[in-house]
Order: structure tokens, then sequence, then C-alpha cells
């Protein structure tokens, strides 16, 4: 029998989003039905309803979500009902030609559920990431449910399933920052912070955080940022070489995604330096650079897909350094919104108010 709950629908490019009833198949082989407990609002949701994702309207949006497994198809052995999860939009599949080689955080042919949420009238719905968790319940496949310990409070949990769970990534997986480096990030929402708390984790020295907003640049020292350099009223790549020996740092990581923060990165690294891409470009941006650059500054320029993150081996082991006091995931969690404040949510975040809008259900 499906089931009929509530959900957070975006039906077209640009318009307000609305709450739906939304009908939910009961899971089948490889599925799992997963009541929601929290889900944060990420720029990403944001990304879909202006239509720069793709233009498969109209979309169930949410994904950076907990909840309790409530029921699972056939076949499914990993988890059960009851079980407390961290939604991941990333079930890696162990058999595409990434992961054969070793590499499933690259994973080329990830999981979700196959059969489709739909509107009351049979309207297919697109799950935002897969996931589609501005909702009382969502289906997704059984590997896109990741059991964390219950200690963990289900709003701050879920926001590894995304947005921090990039940023943290970013920072010690794709850039592979280590003791004693120097790191920039550009832009300082719950992406860009993230960076910054994974790259104090990973141990490094300087840390400096660039954003065009103080109130950002604030909030960025309690994540552990050592200086702060607002790129409205300085040269962003002046200010890093001055805050690292002359130098520049050596890893930038872009949180923005947009050709002149890239360019700030790519210009603001120390030769041989390593440069993240974590921010996502509109399809209409371009970037141009002399190629002559790209040759003589070497390192490496690297985009970080979900932080490179393996959501089996990251999600527990994060949730562990929070419950133990060293990763404070708490501080991401500006404001708790009932599942009809996305809109206003969206709009707080677009004005630069808030970290993260989290809905609690
Ligand atoms: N790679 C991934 O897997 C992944 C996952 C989640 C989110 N993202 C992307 O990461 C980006 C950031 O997400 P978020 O949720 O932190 O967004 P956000 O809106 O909360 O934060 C963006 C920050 O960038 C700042 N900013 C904007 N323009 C700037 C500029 N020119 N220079 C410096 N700072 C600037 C803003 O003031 C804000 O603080 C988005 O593009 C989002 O889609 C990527
Ligand atoms: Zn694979
Ligand atoms: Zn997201």
């Amino acid at each position: 029998m499906s089931e009929n709950v509530r959900g957070v629908v975006a039906r077209s490019k640009g318009a307000p989003v609305t709450l739906e009833t939304i009908v939910i198949p009961d899971p089948g082989p490889g599925e799992a039905k997963v009541r929601i407990s929290a889900c944060g609002v990420c720029h990403t949701d944001l990304h879909y309803r202006e239509g720069a994702i793709n233009d498969n309207f109209p979309f169930l949006l949410g994904h950076e979500a907990a909840g309790f497994v409530e029921e699972v198809g056939e076949g499914v052995t990993e988890i059960a009902p009851g079980d407390y999860v961290i939604l991941n939009w990333r079930a890696v599949c162990g058999d595409c030609r990434a992961c054969r080689r070793g590499r499933p955080w690259y994973c080329f042919a990830t999981h979700n559920a196959h059969q489709p949420m739909t509107l009351e009238d049979g309207t297919p719905l697109s799950p935002a990431l897969g996931i589609g968790a501005f909702a009382d319940k969502t289906l997704v496949a059984a590997g896109q449910c990741t059991k964390v310990d219950p200690a963990a409070p289900p709003a701050i949990a879920g926001l590894l399933g995304c947005g921090v769970m990039a940023g943290l990534g970013a920072a010690i997986n794709t850039g592979g920052v280590t003791r004693g480096d120097s790191v920039a990030v550009l832009g300082c929402g719950g992406v860009g912070d993230a960076a910054i708390a994974g790259a104090r984790l990973a141990g490094a020295r300087t840390i400096i955080a660039v954003d065009i907003d103080d109130r950002k640049l604030n909030w960025a020292k309690d994540f552990g940022a050592t200086h702060t350099v607002n790129s409205r009223n300085q040269n962003a790549v002046e200010a890093i070489q001055a805050l690292t020996g002359g130098n520049g740092a050596d890893v930038v990581i872009d949180a923005v995604g947009r050709p002149e923060t890239y360019e700030t990165a790519f210009y603001a690294r120390d030769l041989a330096g390593t440069v993240v891409l974590v921010g996502v470009p509109d399809p209409s941006m371009k970037l141009e650079l002399p190629l002559i650059d790209m040759f003589g500054r070497g390192g490496s320029l690297k985009s970080s897909w979900y932080g490179d993150c393996l959501p089996s081996r990251d999600f527990p082991m994060l949730i562990d350094l929070y419950l133990q006091g060293r990763l404070p995931l708490e501080r991401f969690v500006s404001e708790e919104i009932a599942l009809d404040g996305v809109e206003a949510a969206f709009e707080k975040m677009h004005h630069g108010d808030v970290l993260r809008s989290v809905v609690v259900l």
C-alpha cells in the first residue's frame, strides 16, 4: 500500500515552493522507506528551484537529512526498521569502473530508489539529489541510508548528509590538508565553514576565511579561521599572500563556485599548491585563464563531489568526533523551522542571515 505524506515541491522555475501531498510507494527490492526527523536547507535546493541543475520539474526538495528506517524492501540486509540513519546521495555501486579501481568515492553509477514518488495525480517527482527529504517520509535506495550513533540529534546529524560533509571532505579528502598547512576558504556559508572546521581538524596552521559579508566572517572564526578577509574591501589574492609570507596558501578551497572566486583561488595558492572547487557553478559560467599560468604555477586543480566522501566510512567517524566534542556540528544550525518554512529559509539564505535552517519534523 502506498502512503500519502506531506512534501515540499518546486513546481516550476523560480516559483515559490509549495507544501503538497505526495505519494510514497512501498519499498521494492533494494529500497527503503525512511521517516524523516530533520532536514537542512542547502543552497543546492535553491539551485534546483531556480532551474540551475536541470529542468526536471516538479522537484521534491530536501537532501540533508537524518531519520529512522521504517520499512525495507526485498533483499535489504544492511539496514532494518528502527535504524537511525543519515541519508546520502552517493550510494556506491561497487561495480563500476571507478569502484573496481578502488576509488569508490568517484563511483559513476550511484544508486537511488527505482520507483518514483508522485503527486496525487500521478505526476512523478524528481527528488533533489535522489533523496527528497523535505517530507514526512521518503523512498531511497537502501545504500543511501548510513547508520550512525543515535546519541547525535537529527537536526545536527542530518547536516553531514550534504553541505557539511562536502566542506569537511573538500579540506580533508580532496584537498588533503595536513598538519602545518596554510589554507584559504572562499565563501563562508555552511560548506565553507565546514571546510574551515575540516582544516582545523586536520591540523592546518593558518586558516584564512574570505567572504563579502562580515557576519559570515565572524562565524567563520568560531569554526577555526585564524584570519579573515572581506573581499569587498580588500584584494583577496594580495591579502592571502600577505598572510602566508608572500607566497599564497598551500590549499585554496572555492566554496562559492563563480569564475571570479575560482580565479582568486587559482592565484591565491602557493606554487605547486592545490585548488579545490566545491561550490557548484551555474552551467552558463565560463572561465578564461592564461594557459601558461596553468603550467607555470604547477600543482593541482581539483573538484570535490560531496567532499570525495565515502558515507559508510566518514559519517559514523564524524558523528563520533562530534560526540567527543571535537567537531562543532551544532554551530551550523542557525534555526529550526517547520516544513512550511522552507521558502522563508531560502530568503534568509539569500540574504546571508543563516548558516543552516533545519526543518525539524
Ligand atoms: N560539491 C558538493 O558536493 C556540494 C555540496 C553541497 C553544496 N555545494 C555548493 O557549495 C556552495 C556553497 O553552499 P552553501 O550552502 O555554503 O551556500 P551559502 O549561500 O550558505 O554560502 C555561500 C557564501 O559565499 C559568500 N559569497 C558569495 N559570493 C562571494 C564572493 N564573490 N566572494 C566571497 N564570498 C562570496 C556568501 O556571502 C556566503 O557566505 C553552493 O554552490 C552549493 O551548491 C556543493
Ligand atoms: Zn561504482
Ligand atoms: Zn546540499
